[in-house]
């Protein structure tokens, strides 16, 4: 197959990649070979290319900087993939696209999560070009697959887990959000999500896709440091708690980003547990660094 893959620098995208190589074509771009938001650019490059797949990993990701910053990120978030879709449509190539936690609410009762039809209300600015993304996507073609995703972490980058690694070995005691529920997610099992979708060619549609179980910031931070060995106190404290102690102004964070996955399960797609996914990770960073 051949398979057009946007953002490619990306976290999500390395791991796309790595997934896809075998047998397949890739032809890996990011915003300088082709900028989704560029209308003429996306139609010659996939009127070009004719790729049987378009991987969209390019996104507008700083969710905080969003909020001043509303017109970039929709029309990276918003209009790209309205952008791809359409191309993607003359030339007969699927489209995948990634989206988020953020177009729900967040504020659903914790006993609960949040299944693919749920109500959109997202709150924050990124919530809301994300979601603008999805229906682009809806309005102008039918073979797609948007994969809602949260938490996410990846071999190379910066993310939670190199954070709280770092912090947890040079503090004795650190602070932690308790109050927000999800699914760490790492990057490679997602992409084996998407692969394992193509493969078995499942219907298309939305799809929560993260891993499985659910948690906290603060009991996967005891998770990250118990992993690696390292002693440091970790208190739970509350988002507001956070966000007094810290002195910051943020986004709203969602306090229940629990994704349902019974779709994709129904249908076989294989999902391990976040435990599972931070213990392979630490063991491929570690690698990595040797
Ligand atoms: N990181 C998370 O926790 C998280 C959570 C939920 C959903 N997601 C979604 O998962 C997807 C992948 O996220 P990630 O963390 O790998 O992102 P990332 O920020 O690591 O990578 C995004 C890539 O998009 C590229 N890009 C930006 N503007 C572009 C443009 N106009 N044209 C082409 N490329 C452009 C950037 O150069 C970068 O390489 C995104 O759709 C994101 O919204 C991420």
């Amino acid at each position: 197959m051949k398979i057009l893959v946007t953002g490619a620098n990306g976290m999500l995208a390395k791991e796309v990649k790595k997934r896809f190589q075998k047998g397949n074509e890739i032809i890996a771009t990011d915003v300088e070979k082709l900028d989704i938001t560029n209308e003429k650019m996306v139609d010659d490059v996939i009127s070009e290319v004719k790729p049987d797949y378009i991987i969209n990993c390019a996104a507008y990701t700083a969710v905080d900087k969003a909020e001043e910053n509303y017109e970039l990120a929709d029309r990276i978030n918003g209009d790209g993939p309205k952008n791809l879709a359409k191309s993607a449509k003359t030339v007969g190539a699927k489209l995948v696209h990634i989206s988020t936690d953020y177009v729900f609410g967040g504020d659903l009762d914790v006993s609960k999560d949040y299944d693919e039809d749920d109500e959109k209300e997202p709150v924050t600015v990124y919530g809301k070009t994300k979601l603008h993304g999805e229906q682009g996507i809806e309005e102008n073609m039918d073979e797609y697959y948007i994969f809602r995703t949260a938490w996410l972490y990846g071999v190379g980058g910066n993310n939670f887990v190199k954070t709280m690694t770092k912090l947890g070995s040079t503090r004795d005691e650190i602070n932690v959000v308790s109050d927000q529920h999800g699914s760490p997610t790492y990057a490679k099992d997602l992409a084996d999500i998407i692969y394992q979708a193509i493969e078995k060619k499942i219907p298309y549609g939305i799809y929560n896709a993260t891993n499985q179980g659910y948690t906290t910031w603060y009991e996967f931070t005891k998770e990250i440091l118990k992993e690696q060995g390292i002693k440091c106190k970790v208190n739970p404290v509350t988002t507001e708690e956070y966000i007094n102690m810290m002195k910051i102004t943020q986004a709203k964070r969602p306090f229940n980003s629990q994704l349902s996955k019974n779709k994709l399960l129904k249908l076989g797609i294989q999902i391990p547990e976040w435990k599972d996914g931070l213990k392979r990770y630490l063991k491929e960073e570690k690698e990595n660094e040797e």
